[in-house]
């Protein structure tokens, strides 16, 4: 019954070619570094699964923001653990992103025919840069105010257009309920958008090109 219902899927949707693509596609001899990048994307999925469940009680307010996170630690069922899981999460994916791309250096393999997967995963890390920068202010606490004031005023001394970037990034001169807004719309739409995207291209180019084999000594 399941392999007739699988082979008429498979007559109208063509799904055997697409997962032999993806699953059974050949791979050179490779080692634990190689799974860096899958480590990475599972991390991704965690940030999007735990961060939906966070924007039910999360509201991006300065008069409700830190209490609606102090709610969803203390008094949700399980909110603790979603909000470590994405709290940590976000610093396991930096760290993850930062050794995948160093494995990526290190084999050479941002060289022909990859330049393409080097670039889309260059701002793979300038969009989880920004989750973590955007995602810090959110709890809206002591810590996330002053980071932000520190961290727009860095903005700030960009040579010509500092100030604008100051003001764009914090939507007038002061930190105020705009900023939380900017930062909360950039955090759960832009920047998913924008990961989303890129992690399809990369990974498409991944399969497409196929995984670069151990570099040999000489080459
Ligand atoms: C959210 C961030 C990222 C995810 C989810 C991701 C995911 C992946 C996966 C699953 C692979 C195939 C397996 C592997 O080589 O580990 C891969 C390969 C690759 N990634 Fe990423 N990546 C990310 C960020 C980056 C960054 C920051 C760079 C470099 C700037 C990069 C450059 C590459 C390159 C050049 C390859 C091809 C490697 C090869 O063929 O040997 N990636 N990525």
């Amino acid at each position: 019954m399941a392999a007739r219902v699988s082979e008429w899927l498979d007559e109208r949707l063509g799904w055997r070619k697409v997962w032999e693509a993806i699953f059974l596609r050949k791979v050179p001899k490779t080692n634990w570094y190689y799974t860096l990048g899958s480590a990475a994307l599972f991390l991704a999925v965690n940030q999007i699964v735990t961060g939906i469940l966070l924007t039910i009680y999360y509201v991006p307010t300065p008069d409700h923001a830190y209490d609606s996170v102090q709610f969803i630690t203390g008094q949700v069922p399980a909110g603790w653990l979603i909000r470590g899981l994405h709290h940590w999460g976000a610093s396991a994916m930096v760290i993850l992103v930062g050794l995948h791309m160093l494995r990526v250096i290190v084999h050479g393999s941002y060289k022909y025919p990859r330049e393409v997967t080097w670039f889309t995963g260059v701002f793979l890390l300038l969009a989880v840069i920004g989750f973590g920068f955007t995602g810090y202010l959110l709890p809206w606490d002591q810590k996330a105010f002053w980071a932000t004031i520190v961290g727009t005023r860095i903005a700030a001394v960009t040579p010509l257009i500092g100030d604008w970037i100051l003001r764009v990034m914090r939507g007038g001169d002061e930190l105020s309920a705009v900023t939380l807004a900017r930062f909360f719309g950039v955090h759960v739409w832009v920047l998913p958008a924008a990961l989303l995207s890129l992690i399809l291209v990369h990974l498409y180019l991944v399969i497409r090109i196929g995984i670069s084999a151990l570099p040999k000594r000489g080459e």
